[in-house]
């Protein structure tokens, strides 16, 4: 831990004030430089009160996703395991992760941004990312697994985002396939796994995901199927991101060690329970056409089991589930 983080964690575990002198004695650093890192965190939106003679209080925590307010609430051999980026401003943390990627990072190197300005969604749609309001991050995995097995990880953070969401907050989201996250019929998460391949397995895999937590509804876009909505516009209270995203962190190091142990059956079977579609009638609209049938599971590929009425079963690799229609 560095010294800001440590002089953040005096702070947190302070109640009232924490002597400046005694906190330079026990981090072995100068008054001056516990008075320099006091300031810099003040400008980075803690709000902590000094005073001669009593030192520092803690009043109030900024409301960023750094790597302090995140990694707080993972247990420290998560925390340890992680190699936080946090930017304000980013074109895509995909973009970011690809480039740290190719450069050699580890797996479990994470990029965080506040705001995106070419934030990326399947089949090259934007994903609006204005700052502040939601989480937009990409982690990197580099899983022994071959290329054909990269839907899984997919599968896998539809799973680790509805169970998160689940976690901290009164609703329970669905994934709807292959991998938005709805609530109350309303996308308020999406993922985006991107891969790069070597000769037999995969090089490394890209999970981004985007959760629109407090996004005011105006800053949504409008999308004419499965509009967007937020946590925040549909259950009318505000949340920590940064708590949010821990939980997620958390239930995904478990998940995802589920998985690289064999736990592939049971990652199907947790999505299916989320899903909530095995056995319902649906229409899924391809690019040349539309399919309906009901819904038999889906494949280890994350190709959905389409059964029709002349009782073939269809496999369905991409395209998008119709609404119900409300009048029927
Ligand atoms: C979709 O539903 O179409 C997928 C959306 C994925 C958005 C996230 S936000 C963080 C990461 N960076 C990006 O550019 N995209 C993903």
């Amino acid at each position: 831990m560095n010294t800001r983080s440590r002089i953040l964690q005096e702070l947190r575990t302070t109640d009232g004030w924490l002597n400046g002198q005694s906190l330079s004695r026990k981090l072995e650093i100068s008054r001056a430089a516990v008075s320099k890192h006091v300031a810099k965190l003040q400008k980075d939106g803690y709000k902590i009160e000094s005073a001669p003679n009593r030192g520092y209080r803690l009043r109030s925590l900024p409301d960023t996703m750094s790597a302090d307010e995140v990694l707080i609430h993972c247990p420290a051999k998560l925390a340890a395991k992680i190699s936080y980026h946090h930017r304000e401003e980013t074109t895509s943390t995909n973009q970011d992760a690809h480039i740290l990627a190719t450069d050699g990072a580890p797996e479990y190197t994470l990029v965080v941004a506040e705001s995106q300005s070419a934030g990326r969604g399947r089949r090259g749609r934007e994903w609006l990312s204005p700052a502040g309001s939601g989480i937009y991050a990409t982690i990197l995995l580099r899983p022994p697994f071959p290329p054909e097995d990269a839907p899984l990880l997919t599968l896998l953070a539809a799973v680790v985002t509805a169970e998160a969401i689940k976690h901290v907050s009164p609703v329970s989201p669905a994934i709807k396939w292959p991998n938005d996250i709805l609530l109350e019929g309303r996308k308020i998460a999406g993922i985006l796994t991107e891969i790069s391949t070597g000769p037999d397995l995969l090089d490394y895999a890209l999970i981004g995901f985007g959760i629109n937590i407090n996004t005011a509804q105006n800053r949504l876009p409008r999308r004419p199927i499965y509009p967007a909505g937020s946590l925040a516009s549909i259950t009318g209270r505000k949340f920590k991101r940064a708590e949010i995203l821990a939980c997620w962190l958390k239930i995904f190091a478990t998940e995802y060690r589920k998985l690289l142990q064999g736990g592939r059956e049971q990652l199907l079977k947790h999505w299916l329970a989320l899903s909530n579609i095995k056995g319902k009638k649906i229409t899924v609209r391809r690019i040349n056409d539309s399919i309906s049938g009901n819904v038999s599971g889906i494949d280890s590929t994350g190709a959905l089991l389409l059964q029709t009425d002349d009782n073939c079963i269809h496999t369905i690799l991409s395209g998008d589930i119709v609404p119900p229609d409300p009048t029927h």
